[in-house]
């Protein structure tokens, strides 16, 4: 294969009690990502559209991450990976992860298919360290393996794809900020209480369990994060307003969207999603920061192949 041309989805890691360890890929919010074979040996990053991203491989976290692969391999072949940058960097839903994971996936299957995909984990995870300075899968495992996912340990790295019900629908904002995962990781030190990773374990269990029976109610009561959202809301202008709106509108739940500046209300279905959306919109207005709001069924593949 000479070309290939694929759709690398956004995605909302954290889920509120699941810092670093859940995560889910979005249905239409995505990066396009076309690579090419040239001749010669060097890998190079073009852009075609969206905010300006380092075009140096060596800087770029699609560039470090098909290195890592292409060495890996043994391959000493030439790319050229263009970009179309259509999640903004520093958005909180997974822009560097769309990147990384894109390059790995899209020259694995060029190469017809060596690895699998929780195989390339590790490649991507390479890239992805670039941005956030940390070694966290919970934006490139949704974003490669598609659907909802849970790092159930990290070495030796165990990603399991969790059942959800196929109503679940989530409202995004994304305010027009922009915050490095980088720094927003260093806010929250190294330390937790322990009566705080007590409430934390028991909402990841319930939220895990209430995903697998279709419990809502139970998904409902374990979106809550005692361990990140104290320490981060405090950049997201209106946080405790939008969670408020998005909860009174009938949202499950509410909370940051990997480290934000993004927040997400998972709701049941979508039509109730594009309406929680607009009440939370609307409790964000008055900040006079430009936004987006996306609503989006979670999808079950992650990245594809654009016909
Ligand atoms: N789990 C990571 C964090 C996600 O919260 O820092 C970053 O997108």
């Amino acid at each position: 294969m000479d070309m290939i041309r694929i759709f690398c989805p956004a995605t909302v890691s954290n889920l509120s009690c699941g810092f670093d360890v859940l995560g889910l890929a979005l249905e239409e919010v995505g990066d396009e990502m076309t690579i090419r074979r040239t001749s010669g040996s060097e890998l190079s990053i073009l852009q075609s559209e969206g905010p300006e991203i380092p075009l140096d491989p060596d800087q770029n976290v699609a560039g470090v991450a098909a290195r890592s692969l292409l060495d890996h391999l043994g391959i000493q072949d030439g790319f050229a990976i263009e970009i179309a940058k259509r999640i903004k960097p520093g958005s909180g839903i997974g822009s560097s992860a769309a990147s990384a994971a894109g390059a790995v996936w899209g020259l694995n299957q060029m190469l017809g298919t060596p690895l699998s995909n929780q195989e390339l984990l590790t490649h991507a995870m390479t890239g992805e360290a670039v941005a956030s300075n940390a070694w966290h899968a919970d934006n490139v495992a949704p974003c490669l393996l598609g659907g909802f996912v849970l790092i159930r340990s990290y070495d030796p790295l165990d990603v399991i794809q969790l059942s959800f019900p196929k109503d679940l629908a989530l409202a995004i904002i994304h305010p027009h900020l922009e915050i490095k995962t980088a720094e927003s990781r260093a806010r929250l030190g190294d330390k937790i209480l322990l009566k705080n990773a007590v409430a934390q374990w028991g909402n990841l269990g319930g939220l895990i369990s209430g995903l697998a029976s279709g419990d809502h109610g139970l998904i409902s009561r374990s979106l809550e994060d005692h361990v990140a959202e104290p320490l981060r809301k405090h950049q997201i202008p209106r946080f405790d307003a939008m969670k408020s709106a998005a909860i009174e509108a009938g949202a499950l739940g509410f909370g940051i969207s990997g480290s934000g500046p993004s927040v997400y209300a998972l709701c049941k279905g979508l039509d109730p999603a594009k309406e929680i959306g607009r009440h939370i919109a609307h409790s964000f207005e008055p900040q006079g920061i430009p936004f987006d709001l996306y609503c989006s069924r979670i999808h079950p593949e992650g990245i594809r192949i654009i016909p």
